[in-house]
């Protein structure tokens, strides 16, 4: 049987991490492949306690439909917090949406903002799943490369200057999905003056800001500039099956995603909301949230760079991020990782080869390596499976 797909459907590609899941969740791999957060880190017994209380204290109220930009409960939370991150009031009506995890929010701003053709400024590498939610969409990628200080904004500057008139910058400051970095203070300010200047529109997608165990938080970008999309999530720091996450942007812009938002699902689960908004606002909660599980991170990330340093030396060269989950690494002697990664799942270790995360894919000798739900000893066991892939791969 054939059937017709719309031409949309041409450039989409699958997740090389999600496919490469499914191999590793087949065997006794240590995979340091995907950029699940560690189960450790889930509230279990508060989420349990809540939802009990919720559903005998509030009743079909919390599982009743609700409103489209999300309920009152939660969006006054997160106005709340980022009046104070912002340093400007943030409005519960008009600026917020609840979204199906970020992810979400990345797909409705590629339906308001994007006709076939239009430019998209990206980092690369850039995180695959907004690459997959825009591309759908059929815009022209205008790549900047990143380096361990974020987007070169000063190459974007540059092509601004040259004509460049992209619909939106997708940045990744915080601790980046893949590369780990951390975008500078004085490219942050760059960015938002450029905003200004260009009349761009920033989108800044911040999951794993609250994840920090080294150096000082930055400001967001949007607290520089008005023009920015900001979007952030429960995914990390609670829990990513809830799906839920929050976009803060120009009223303008939000009223055509509350649309679209509309026509996508109606509205964010009412119950995940309502769960989570009581659980992070009990006073102090998530400060001892943040307090439990950072230091898990630290302490993985501290063990595979260290165990990598140990076993591979200088065939191995890679930014110790401040936060966040991953490593990105670059092998000195090994031209194409997505060769190594064969000889690696013979050894039962995997990870993401970095072409994974470029828009052209082309073969590199770059490696994402995900260290957040293995502990240091099977961390320490699968750098051991590695050097011997690196071995046999040189
Ligand atoms: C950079 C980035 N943005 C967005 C997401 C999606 O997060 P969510 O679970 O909120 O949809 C992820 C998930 O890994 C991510 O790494």
């Amino acid at each position: 049987m054939s059937y017709h797909f719309a031409t949309r459907t041409a450039g989409l590609r699958s997740s090389a991490i999600r496919d490469l899941l499914k191999v590793t969740e087949m065997s006794d791999m240590l995979s340091l492949a995907g950029g699940l957060p560690t189960p450790d880190s889930f509230p279990l017994a508060d989420l349990r306690r809540e939802a009990d209380r919720l559903l005998s204290e509030y009743g079909p109220r919390v599982v009743q439909y609700s409103a489209t930009d999300g309920v009152v409960e939660l969006r006054q939370w997160i106005a709340d917090q980022y009046t104070s991150e912002f340093a400007r009031p943030v409005a519960v009506e008009g600026e917020i949406i609840v979204t199906h995890g970020s992810q979400q929010a990345l797909d409705l701003l590629a339906k308001v903002l994007i006709d076939p053709g239009d430019v998209v400024v990206s980092e690369s590498p850039a995180y695959l799943g907004a690459v997959q939610a825009l591309e759908l969409f059929q815009p022209r990628f205008e790549v900047i490369p990143g380096d361990e200080h974020g987007m070169q904004v000063e190459l974007l500057a540059e092509r601004l200057a040259a004509g460049l008139r992209p619909r939106m910058v997708y940045v990744v400051p915080n601790f980046h999905n893949p590369s780990g970095a951390t975008m500078s203070l004085a490219r942050r300010r760059h960015l938002a003056d450029l905003a200004d200047q260009h009349d761009l529109l920033i989108v800044e997608d911040d999951p794993y800001g609250a994840i920090r165990f080294a150096g000082e938080p930055l400001p967001p970008i949007a607290s520089f500039t008005d023009r920015v999309v900001y979007l952030s999530t429960f995914s990390k720091i609670v829990a990513p099956g809830f799906r839920v996450g929050w976009m803060i942007g120009p009223p303008e812009v939000m009223s055509w995603v509350a649309r679209a938002k509309q026509a996508a699902d109606l509205h964010t689960s009412s119950f995940a909301q309502f769960l989570l908004a009581n659980v992070v606002q009990q006073p102090g909660w998530l400060d001892a949230q943040k307090a439990r599980i950072v230091p898990m991170y630290r302490d993985r990330c501290v063990a595979l760079a260290d165990a990598l340093e140990a076993a591979l030396g200088d065939r191995i060269s890679f930014h110790r991020p401040d936060g966040g989950m991953f490593l990105w690494t670059r092998f000195t002697d090994i031209p194409d990782t997505t060769a190594l990664l064969q000889h690696a799942l013979r050894e039962g270790v995997a990870f993401v080869p970095g072409n994974a995360f470029t828009i052209d894919q082309v073969p590199d000798s770059k490696a994402r390596f995900s260290y957040s739900t293995l502990s240091p000893a099977q961390l320490g066991a699968a750098v051991q499976r590695l050097a011997r892939a690196v071995d046999a791969a040189s």
